[in-house]
């Protein structure tokens, strides 16, 4: 190392030029140097706790930040050297699998690691899928034209594992009449090749939960006339760690005959750091032995079910210590304050009069809203000047058109997580208060605001909600 540079890491060269982007540099540089390089890559991003547009941890205590630290350098699928890790994973798919009512009686529940919900959700899809082929194969018939049914506010992983393994999508469409999958549509869909329905707990663009219970009576119904037997796979990205705590009675799990598998995310009120993600299937039977691979990895046998090979540790250890450290207690009471906390935040938001809530009850701690239509229509600028404004004070608050048939609405949404107090949301009322008082006196249209009236007059239409 260049003795020189030490202690003048401004001094140095390297501050002085373009940071590399296109080569490998051909020489070292500095530890510390490169260190200060990347950091401030970072420096002027928003502070993760002020970004409310991720469903994501961004807030963990320091004894669940120092496991991770101290285990930053095991590969999961290392269970020969760590073997511990591997009992570990297994026993959080057991405490997950139970949380959700599993009805299996095995000692190790039936479910694997993801990193993240999208890994989950596709695991669950292709399970699914191939259980379906496997009935259509036995019984003699075509298997090539497989569908799954949502809604359109579907995550799009979805989108992509329909692409990937050539499933046809059939989407019903989300609509200000039905804010969740409508389950007469739904019934409409289903045929001889449905290998699953996805409904969603804690939907993406609307924080509402898909009625599952009532999409299970709906298939109990169907599946007993036709004698198919379409399943229900439960996206619960967000729902699967907010329903067993905040709504405990409420049944959209493993207590439905029709649901076999359900997907959610560590990552997100698992309250880990990413990237991690669960799936639990209802029983052994229901995962398709094709999915499990043996493989003889550095002189043992090891079954893996996922899409990765090498995935990271800490993660999971996090998981079963937030399972430890938390209980079901604090669990309860982390997810209640937050859900208290968006209450206040939405009760605030819909009391400005240019603002409309989309819902008057929340079933998760995330809300959007939209700009009241009247106000809208005469307004000079739109929610994505909001969401500039806000970015200024650090807040990040996305704003967004909603899915396919009601796209023209555009709407802003608020996520609150641990690590967002009630002091913070204060905070964030009064700078959007703050910031459409100033939006309101704007004399001019802004860019934002003249896109959206021309885009409106070229599809010839009026919003009306
Ligand atoms: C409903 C839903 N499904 C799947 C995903 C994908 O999750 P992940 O980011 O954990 O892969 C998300 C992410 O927001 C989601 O909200």
């Amino acid at each position: 190392m260049d003795s020189t540079n030490q202690g003048i890491i401004f001094g140095s060269k390297e501050m002085n030029e373009p940071a590399p982007s296109e080569f490998i540099p051909k020489h070292m540089t500095p530890a510390e140097t490169a260190y200060q390089i990347v950091k401030d890559e970072t420096f002027p991003q928003t502070q993760p706790r002020l970004n409310l547009a991720t469903f994501v941890t961004t807030y963990m205590d320091d004894y669940g930040t120092r496991l991770m630290n101290e285990a930053v350098g095991i590969n999961y699928i290392d269970e020969t050297e760590y073997p511990r890790v591997a009992v570990m994973c297994g026993r959080c798919i057991n405490m997950v699998a139970n949380m959700w009512h599993s009805p299996e009686k095995s000692e190790w529940k039936t479910g694997a690691p993801g990193i993240g919900s999208s890994e989950a959700c596709m695991l669950g899809g292709v399970a699914a899928w191939l259980r379906w082929r496997a009935r259509r194969k036995a019984a003699g018939k075509p298997y090539d034209k497989p569908n799954l049914i949502m809604s359109t506010a579907y995550q799009v992983v979805w989108e992509k594992f329909c692409q990937l393994w050539q499933i046809e999508m059939r989407t019903v469409p989300i609509t200000y009449r039905h804010p969740t999958l409508d389950i007469e549509r739904v019934i409409e869909m289903c045929d001889e090749n449905t290998i699953c329905v996805v409904p969603v707990a804690g939907v993406t663009w609307t924080g509402m939960n898909d009625d599952i219970e009532a999409l299970n009576d709906a298939l109990e119904q169907y599946n007993r006339i036709t004698g198919y037997d379409i399943p229900i796979h439960v996206d619960a990205a967000s729902g699967g760690f907010i329903l067993p705590f905040i709504n405990p009675e409420k049944k959209w799990d493993f207590r439905l005959k029709w649901v076999l598998s359900i997907s959610t995310s560590g990552h997100k009120y698992g309250l880990v750091y990413p990237g991690l993600g669960w799936i639990v299937w209802k029983d052994r039977k229901y995962l398709p032995d094709e999915m499990s691979f043996s493989v003889n990895y550095l002189g043992a046998n090891i079954t893996q079910v996922g899409l990765n090979f090498s995935r990271p540790a800490a993660q999971i250890l996090a998981q079963y210590y937030n399972f430890i450290h938390l209980g079901e207690e604090g669990y309860r009471k982390i997810h209640s304050n937050s859900m208290s906390i968006a209450q206040y935040c939405h009760d605030e938001i819909g009391s400005i009069p240019f603002f409309r809530n989309y819902t008057d009850k929340l079933e998760n701690p995330l809300f959007i809203w939209y700009l009241d239509p009247e106000y809208d229509r005469k307004a000079n600028w739109t929610l994505f000047d909001l969401q500039d404004k806000l970015m200024q004070k650090g807040w990040m608050v996305p704003a967004y058109t909603m899915p396919k048939d009601i796209e023209e609405m555009v709407v802003m949404r608020i996520v609150v997580r641990q690590g967002m107090s009630r002091d913070m949301a204060d905070m964030l009322v009064r700078d959007i208060k703050d910031a459409v008082s100033e939006l309101d006196k704007l004399e001019y249209p802004t860019p934002t605001r003249i896109a959206a009236r021309d885009s409106k007059k070229h599809k010839g239409h009026v919003f009306t909600h």
